[in-house]
């Protein structure tokens, strides 16, 4: 990791080990971007920036810059900008030019500041430049100044412009969604155009997901290409906006949405955008998301909860909704115990009049009819079963139907004169207001002040409508996306800073609210309403394109699926779970002793592949969207053990797959190889034997040897047989020599 500055302080390289991006103050005092790809060493090799330009015939003036590394709106600039502001006499026009650096760096990080000046206005701009010891990810975000004596309105402020090499053959890759359909990949090829990414709703999804990709040519796979990948910390309205332009640039602008959007800066304020983070990877989308994931698991997720084993949980909601009670829920801790459940958490249903949900939120104290002496009566009979107690909050919202809406029904976003519309009866609290997310942290103070929890499930369920502040003046009321997104920040970073042992689980109606921002301030999420292992594989999938995989809350719903009435056999969704973080959220009830102890096996499982599934590197061996069945890899850092889940569906009939290569081993290292809970490589034959006869399909082994080196795993690969719709497989490699 190296931040180079030269050619007389003009040339600025910043190199990771594998990658660089580069910049140059040209002779018109703009600042230009250069190279953004795989590392070079030598300032000499960097292309000339000026010589760089690419006028067509008609273009006015030469002494315009394309590439700008941050483009105010203004002059003849029509891509799109990074800044857009209104000064007090009426102007718009923006013409940035280089001022000066600065470098700064300790144990973690390196940063770079070029500070940017408006030609004629008082007006700067700081560019910030991070990369870290270690890893792969450039962070860039921006913060803009006003240095003059008059107000300043901010109309557009983005955190950066990023650019790949001049081309027209590329292609992006996002994510869409809905409610239970959330991380959807989607592919498109680029032309010249934009495409407009992003989030207008008051919450970073479910539609969307702050995070972009493009490669080369459409060319790359998980293993190989080009692939340049970005993502915001934003957990309220952001934008991408890829663009190829008329002298086929190709851009990628991201950070706030300017939808809505104004600010006012006054004299001496200072406006910070959020940060995005960028990654180049030569190793297709698998090394683009591996660098993500080191970056959030040694940098950016709470530390030291990010490296600790993640527990097996136990949640409430899917069976019991808010038909919760005090005797019930101590029956069902004591069955949660024998499974071996290490965190039992109580989710909506538990507090004022919560019986449905028309009422009762806003009211944060026990239901006295549910609770009536509390929650520690509960909490201490979890502990006493050797678990650890949680919790379920909606700390944002009201009901109408509440103590606090009667007492503070001007807390909600309105505008005057206008009905504010519900969604899921409820109505939105204006966290912009200080007062507000004041009153949140005191409940929530108290909450986890005094009782003994150590979880906090901090659900959002619904979008923003009528966001209207009408305390502020008329010029200021916009701000209200801002102020309630940082207010939101703010809580999440106070819980953890206080309560630092809490884990605090990210939900918003599923992964309505996930971004890195989020994953910077929360320990895990509910990445979907809808637990269905099926459509978890491909939810999974795009989910760790940028997030971490143990973060992933999931495993044992109910059967059939409260969404799509699929049914699932149990190990399959017990599988699922081992891929994050365990969740158990069935009627347990209902268990018989075997399905006890078949569950409690599963649940022993996780817990002793869960230091390679949490803190390894994972690889996407084989994706659901384009074939039946699905396979993912975790492999330890050190490569002494790997793990890998082999998931079939909508098999037509029993099949071998394709061998399946592993990735990320030692090549010269010999692993011994183990099916887990009674699977493991089928020979066909046996395999339709046994099946056909009725009996337990048994481990029936194909290799020549159960010991295998890394280099056979990964070329020639395992051979692996699913029996039909919802077989799994998993499988351990220990390394012995
Ligand atoms: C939506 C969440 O996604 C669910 O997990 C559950 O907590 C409910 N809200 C409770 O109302």
């Amino acid at each position: 990791m190296s931040i180079k500055v030269g050619n007389g302080d003009t040339v600025f390289l910043l190199n990771t080990a594998n990658t660089s991006y580069a910049m140059e103050k040209g002779a018109s005092g703009r600042l230009q971007h250069i190279y953004w790809g795989k590392r070079l060493d030598r300032l000499e090799d960097l292309p000339v920036g000026e010589q760089m330009q690419y006028y067509p015939f008609d273009q006015p003036s030469k002494k315009l810059l394309t590439n700008q590394e941050y483009v105010g709106w203004g002059g003849y600039l029509f891509d799109e900008p990074c800044l857009k502001a209104l000064f007090a006499d009426g102007c718009r026009d923006l013409d940035l030019r280089y001022q000066s650096y600065k470098q700064s760096d300790n144990a973690v990080s390196e940063t770079l500041v070029i500070t940017l000046r408006e030609l004629v206005y008082n007006l700067e701009v700081d560019l910030y430049y991070r990369i870290y010891k270690g890893l792969e990810v450039l962070d860039r975000w921006s913060v803009i100044r006003n240095t003059g004596t008059d107000n300043i309105m901010l109309e557009n402020a983005q955190s950066a412009v990023f650019y790949m090499p001049r081309g027209k053959e590329y292609r992006l890759t996002h994510m869409s969604g809905k409610w239970a359909a959330e991380y959807a990949l989607e592919r498109i090829n680029l032309t010249q155009s934009k495409v407009v990414v992003e989030s207008r709703n008051g919450v970073s999804g479910p539609d969307s997901c702050p995070w972009v990709a493009v490669d080369y040519r459409g060319q790359a796979d998980e293993e190989s290409g080009r692939v340049w990948a970005a993502s915001i910390h934003w957990p309220g309205n952001w934008k991408f906006v890829v663009e190829v332009t008329r002298v086929d640039q190709v851009r990628l602008t991201g950070g706030i949405n300017d939808f809505d959007f104004s600010w006012k800066l006054h004299p001496g304020e200072e406006f910070t955008t959020p940060k995005v983070s960028a990654v180049y990877s030569e190793e297709g989308f698998g090394g683009a998301s591996n660098a993500f994931h080191r970056y959030l698991s040694d940098y950016l997720a709470p530390q030291p909860k990010a490296k600790e084993m993640m527990p097996a949980l136990f949640n409430s909601w899917e069976v019991f909704e808010f038909d919760i009670n005090m005797k019930q829920q101590f029956e069902l801790a004591k069955i949660a115990a024998r499974l071996g459940i290490e965190f039992y958490v109580v989710d909506d249903g538990w507090f004022g009049q919560r019986d449905h949900d028309r009422a009762g939120l806003g009211d944060w104290y026990p239901s006295k009819t549910k609770f009536p002496d509390g929650l520690d009566p509960l909490i201490n009979h979890v502990n006493s079963l050797g678990m650890e107690f949680g919790i379920w909050v909606e700390p944002e919202m009201v009901n109408r139907d509440s103590d606090l809406f009667r007492a503070h029904p001007d807390w909600i976003m309105n505008f005057p004169r206008k009905e504010s519309n519900e969604w899921r009866n409820q109505l939105t609290l204006n966290f912009a207001r200080q007062d507000v997310s004041e009153w949140a942290w005191g409940f929530l103070d108290e909450l986890l002040g005094q009782h003994n929890i150590k979880y906090l499930k901090w659900d959002m369920n619904r979008y923003f409508s009528e966001p209207g502040w009408p305390e502020k003046p008329v010029d200021e009321q916009r701000e209200i996306w801002v102020r309630y997104a940082q207010n939101i920040l703010e809580l999440f970073s106070r819980i953890q800073e206080k309560y630092p042992k809490v884990i605090l689980e990210n939900c918003s109606s599923g992964g309505a609210r996930i971004d890195l921002s989020m994953a910077h301030v929360s320990d895990m999420v509910n990445p979907s309403d809808n637990v269905d292992p099926l459509d978890n594989m491909k939810i999974f999938e795009g989910y760790t394109q940028v997030f971490l995989p143990r973060t992933y809350g999931r495993g044992i719903g109910v059967a059939p699926n409260g969404i799509n009435g699929r049914v699932t056999p149990i190990k399959y969704r017990a599988y699922l779970g081992m891929l994050g973080t365990f969740i158990a959220g069935d009627n347990l009830f209902k268990y018989t002793e075997v399905e006890i102890a078949e569950v409690a096996g599963y649940i022993k499982t996780y817990k002793e592949i869960r230091e390679t599934t949490q803190n390894g590197d994972m690889y996407r061996l084989e994706s659901a969207y384009n074939r039946p069945w699905a396979a993912f890899e975790f492999v330890r850092r050190d490569k002494s053990e790997a793990v890998m889940f082999v998931f079939g569906q909508s098999m037509q009939f029993r099949k071998i797959v394709p061998r399946i290569r592993l990735r990320g081993l030692d090549p010269e290292s010999i692993y011994k190889v183990k099916g887990l809970q009674d699977t493991g490589p089928y020979n066909k034959l046996h395999l339709t034997k046994e099946l056909l006869s009725g009996e337990p399909v048994k481990n029936v082994y194909v290799e020549r040897s159960k010991e295998l080196s890394g280099k056979m795993l990964m070329q020639l690969g395992v051979e692996v047989a699913l029996a039909g719709d919802f077989d799994c497989l998993l499988f351990k490699f220990s390394r012995v020599k």
